[in-house]
C-alpha cells in the first residue's frame, strides 16, 4: 500500500518544517568534519523542502522518495524556486543509482518506516554504495522513548485546524516488538465539500545498539551521535530522537 497519497495533500499544506530548519545548523556540521558536499542524495526527500532549500545553495541534489504524490508536489516545488533537483521514485530498501554522492541525507522519522532489521541493513547496505569514498551519511531516528511514551503522551495532536484543512493524529497506546501505528484523519475542502484522507502508518523503533550493529556492518563508521543538531549534545536517556553522522569506510 502506498503511504503518504491522500496524506500528502494535507502535508504539504502543514507544519512540518523539520528538515528545513535543519538547512542552518548544517554548515557547523560541515566545518566539524570537513564535508564539503557538491553532490547530495536527499533519501526520502517527501516534498522537496529540504531538497530545494540545499539546491539554491548551488549544491547538485538528487531527491529519492517511495510516494509519488510527494514527488509531485517536490517538483512543483523545485520548478516554483527555479532550482533544478533531480527527483527519483524508489525504495529506499532498494535503492539504486549508479551516480555517487559526497553526501546522502535522511530526516524526519524516515528510517523508522523500515519495520524490519533486514531492511534496516538493506538501507545502509545501499547508501554505503551510492557514496563516495569518505563519503557521509546524516540521518535522525525516532528513539524507543520518542515512540513509546512522547508520541502516545502526545494523542491525539491536532495537526492543522483551518477553514480548508483539518488533521488530526491519533496514536493508540500499542507499542508491540518496538511499532507504533499512527492514524492520520484529515479533511480538505474542495469548493463546498470535505473530502476525508485516512491513512494509517507505522513506525518502528530500533535499539541505538541495533542501529549502530546494523551501520558498522555496513561499513560504516561513526563520527557523532546528539539529541540534536543544533545543540549537538550527546543524547540523554529520554531524548525522543537521535541524529547519527556516519562516515563511509
Ligand atoms: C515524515 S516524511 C519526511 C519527508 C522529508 N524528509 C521531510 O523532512 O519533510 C517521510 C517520507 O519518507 C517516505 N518513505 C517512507 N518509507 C519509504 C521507503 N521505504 N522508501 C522511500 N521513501 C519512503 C515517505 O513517502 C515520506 O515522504
Amino acid at each position: 500500500m502506498i503511504l503518504y497519497k491522500g496524506f500528502a495533500d494535507l502535508y504539504t499544506k502543514g507544519p512540518y518544517h523539520f528538515s528545513k530548519r535543519l538547512v542552518k545548523y548544517l554548515p557547523k556540521v560541515f566545518n566539524r568534519f570537513r564535508i564539503r558536499p557538491k553532490k547530495l542524495l536527499d533519501l526520502c526527500c517527501g516534498d522537496g523542502r529540504f531538497a530545494v532549500a540545499m539546491a539554491r545553495k548551488s549544491i547538485d541534489v538528487t531527491g529519492v522518495d517511495a510516494s509519488p504524490y510527494m514527488l509531485r508536489y517536490a517538483r512543483q516545488r523545485a520548478r516554483k524556486a527555479r532550482v533544478k533537483v533531480n527527483f527519483v521514485r524508489q525504495e529506499m530498501q532498494h535503492l539504486y543509482t549508479q551516480t555517487r554522492f559526497d553526501l546522502v541525507t535522511c530526516w524526519f522519522d524516515s528510517i523508522n518506516y523500515l519495520l524490519t532489521k533486514s531492511d534496516l541493513d538493506k538501507t545502509f547496505r545501499n547508501i554505503n554504495r551510492v557514496l563516495n569514498d569518505g563519503g557521509v551519511f546524516i540521518f535522525d531516528v525516532n528513539t524507543i522513548y520518542g515512540l513509546s511514551v512522547n508520541w502516545q503522551d502526545n494523542s491525539p495532536c491536532v495537526i492543522q485546524d483551518t477553514d480548508r484543512l483539518f488533521e488530526v493524529h491519533i496514536c493508540p497506546p500499542i507499542f508491540k516488538r518496538n511499532i507504533v501505528t499512527l492514524r492520520i484523519v484529515g479533511f480538505i475542502k474542495h469548493a463546498r465539500d470535505w473530502r476525508r484522507v485516512v491513512e494509517v502508518h507505522k513506525e518502528r523503533a530500533y535499539r541505538l545498539s541495533e542501529i549502530r550493529k546494523s551501520f558498522k556492518k555496513a561499513h560504516f563508521k561513526e563520527l557523532d551521535c546528539w539529541e540534536s543538531l543544533k545543540s549537538m549534545k550527546k543524547p540523554r536517556r529520554d531524548a525522543g530522537k537521535v541524529f547519527f553522522v556516519l562516515k563511509r569506510t
